[in-house]
């Protein structure tokens, strides 16, 4: 068993930040001084360090890159005006992580490398939280497979790792979205709730053909209709209909179970407003915007927090809001940044201070 003190720490010479301004950085761009690493070898977690951020040296027969055993994690550290270090609700992301580990037969990640060891990093690169509006410190936990052969089964060995990267807001305006009825991100039986790369990978293709046609993202849909809504592939969506938030519901295991979709139902209920977790389709969105029920529609996600939704485009009917008008998202982001800097009580023991 590793204990937090077990974990050997060596330290930058000299730091990176000052050739650095973390003032209106992009999102994911920059990477800390250190980060932390652990192998997975002989059935156990071993070699755990905060080291020098640095490369891997890998061979070409590594088995996640031709098999796809790896998976991720994204979680926010954040600094208050006192200069008290917080991570928002990094439990969640941990049991998140350990559930996408079995899914895609991986060992799971024990607290004490996953939270001890990401708390001891943040301690050490502290400082590289930026205290701009809308900016924080993203910290990216990944566990991969590296075995080094061809046969397709679970890997014995993988390498967890965690990088931290001061960023800013992944989307800054408003977003365009297109709902997506050719390609599919996840079906019943899937791997659609695991934070596995390849789901990423998979996106790409009709995040590509979103642009092309001037939208930012899709809104996936079911496999089987492409009429249900599902996610937006980097965030969880929301629709205000009436006084009601509805989100497209966890159990068909097609989502994402988003920390950030929980903390933001959590806070609409606090604002007064009712909450339904179920399926909804594209017919009943659409018949809202028509009748003016529609009143707001959003994304929720770590990276992303809460992000407006100012068209929304199922063939060729288009939705479209006026999004500076809106009172619902902006008063949500609102009292969730305020929890994230500490300036308003941490209600629901949200923060985890270092
Ligand atoms: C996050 O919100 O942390 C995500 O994982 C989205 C990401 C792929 C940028």
């Amino acid at each position: 068993m590793i204990a937090a003190t077990d974990i050997q720490v060596t330290k930058v010479e000299q730091s990176k930040l000052k050739d650095i301004s973390l003032d209106n950085i992009p999102f994911g761009k920059y990477f800390s001084d250190h980060m932390l690493e652990a192998d997975y070898i002989d059935g156990e977690w071993r070699n755990v360090e905060i080291k020098p951020y640095q490369s891997f040296l890998i061979e070409p027969s590594l088995s996640s890159i031709h098999y796809g055993q790896a998976i991720f994690e994204g979680i926010k550290a954040y600094r208050d005006a006192a200069g008290n270090v917080a991570i928002f609700r990094p439990y969640e992301n941990f049991k998140r992580f350990n559930t996408s580990a079995e899914r895609m037969c991986m060992p799971v990640v024990p607290e004490e490398i996953f939270i001890e060891g990401m708390k001891q990093l943040v301690e050490v690169d502290k400082n590289w939280i930026p205290s701009t509006k809308d900016h924080s410190l993203y910290i990216r936990p990944v566990m991969f497979s590296t075995d080094t052969a061809l046969g397709v089964r679970p890997a014995e060995t993988y390498k967890f790792f965690i990088l931290l990267s001061p960023s800013g807001p992944y989307f800054a305006k408003p977003m365009k979205i297109l709902v997506e009825e050719e390609y599919t991100r996840a079906a019943p039986g899937g791997v659609g709730f695991a934070k596995n790369a390849g789901n990423y990978g998979g996106s790409l293709i009709a995040a590509k053909k979103a642009n092309a046609m001037g939208y930012d993202q899709v809104l996936w849909t079911d496999a089987f209709e492409h009429k249900w809504l599902q996610e937006v592939g980097m965030m969880n969506v929301m629709f205000v209909i009436n006084d009601t938030a509805i989100t497209p519901s966890l159990e068909e295991g097609t989502i994402l179970k988003g920390v950030t979709r929980d903390s933001v139902l959590t806070l609409l209920k606090e604002m007064g407003l009712k909450v339904e977790e179920r399926r909804i389709n594209i017919d009943e969105v659409m018949e809202a915007y028509k009748n003016g029920a529609l009143k707001e529609v959003f994304g929720t996600g770590t990276a992303a927090t809460i992000a407006p939704i100012k068209e929304l485009r199922y063939k060729d009917f288009v939705m479209s809001f006026d999004t500076d008008s809106w009172t619902i998202a902006p008063q949500a982001k609102k009292l969730l940044t305020e929890i994230h800097n500490g300036t308003a009580a941490d209600r629901y023991n949200w923060l985890v201070k270092l």
